[in-house]
């Protein structure tokens, strides 16, 4: 495993890290035994950070990393997130009693005194107009609450305007083969105020791992079953917000540019690391084989040229003009 300086923390990351959304919840049925199993093959692997968030599973993810801490003597570095239990989504949702409730409901399923990351979790773009929350953000950094704070957006003009704020460490994007806009304008600011970024949804909700057919079928309680169309929150978070059929035929494309010996996963992935202003990319994993698998793209050797080249094309021909300015 590699590590990349996280920011200006001082903090090294796993360039492969772990998301933790799925072993909480709106993933379908994932058991806690077979989710701790899956965080301590990371562990295993080399990961050192883990994003989370207040919600997932209602506490649910972040109990169980609090329980995987207490059984390891590793360094583990968690990132959390609030602001989504607000029942609507407003700027006065992101007041200071609510972040001070939010952020000891977080301190006490982490089991811990002090939050090492907390990202405020797709705000509404208004937020970033708004100082005086990132102010509320610099007094519980001073209270010794959390040690230090960043964001989680939707759009690359939320990313833009929120590392203006100087205290902001992280910005957490999705990035990948079918969400490429970040690169463009977004990654050599980040880069130039050294904000460590977290790319999410690596693997296009599991589309990009080539295991994905038409005929596919998903649990009920999964998003990629009641969220296709973006029904419960941004269609973004699901496969990327690319057309599911539109994403297969891009998939089978990308497949024929496998190097020999590596897996879809590992190549997905890989392919972000290709850039060097993101700090990590968090794959969701909900077992040990699927985390054994993507850690393992931090020891593929680099994309050549012309691969790069490749899957820009099939971004720019299939997937560009469905989404490209829409966030
Ligand atoms: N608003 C936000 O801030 C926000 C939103 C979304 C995500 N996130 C964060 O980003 C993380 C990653 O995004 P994500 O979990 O949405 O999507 P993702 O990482 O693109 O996809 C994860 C899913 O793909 C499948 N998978 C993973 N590795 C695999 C492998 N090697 N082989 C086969 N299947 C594999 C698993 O589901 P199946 O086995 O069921 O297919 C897994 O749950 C989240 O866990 C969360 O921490 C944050």
């Amino acid at each position: 495993m590699n590590y990349r300086p996280l920011g200006r923390t001082g903090w090294k990351v796993s360039e492969i890290s772990f998301g933790a959304w799925a072993i909480g919840g709106a993933w379908g049925n994932v058991s806690d035994d077979e989710s701790l199993a899956a965080l301590n093959k990371a562990i295993d692997s080399g990961v050192n950070f883990l994003d989370t968030a207040d919600v997932y599973g209602d506490g649910r993810s972040e109990r169980l990393i609090a329980q995987l801490k207490k059984s390891r003597k590793e360094e583990i570095i968690v990132a959390t997130k609030a602001g989504r239990r607000l029942p609507k989504q407003t700027v006065e949702g992101y007041s200071r009693a609510n972040l001070i409730g939010w952020i000891e409901d977080s301190l006490h399923n982490l089991s811990t005194d002090t939050l090492d990351l907390v990202q405020l979790h797709c705000p509404p773009t208004e937020l970033y107009n708004r100082p005086e929350v990132f102010g509320i953000l610099d007094d519980l950094v001073k209270a010794g609450k959390i040690r230090y704070y960043g964001v989680s957006v939707e759009k690359v003009d939320e990313a833009i305007k929120a590392i203006v704020y100087p205290n902001v460490q992280t910005v957490q994007i999705i990035f990948n083969c079918f969400r490429q806009r970040p690169a463009e304008i977004f990654f050599p600011k980040a880069k130039q105020k050294q904000v460590g970024i977290l790319a999410r949804v690596p693997l296009a909700s599991g589309m990009l791992t080539g295991k994905l057919l038409l005929d596919s079928k998903f649990a009920q309680d999964d998003h990629r079953n009641f969220n296709r169309h973006g029904e419960a929150f941004d269609v973004g978070e699901t496969f990327s917000g690319v057309d599911y059929k539109v994403g297969l035929e891009a998939v089978e494309e990308i497949r024929q540019l496998l190097p020999a010996g590596i897996s879809m996963s590992q190549f997905a992935l890989r392919w972000i690391l290709m850039f060097d202003a993101v700090t990590c990319a968090i794959p969701g994993g909900k077992n040990p084989a699927q985390v054994a698998d993507n850690c393992q793209a931090s020891n593929v050797p680099a994309l050549n040229k012309e691969t790069m080249t490749s899957i820009q094309r099939i971004y720019d021909e299939k997937i560009r003009p469905l989404v490209h300015q829409r966030w």
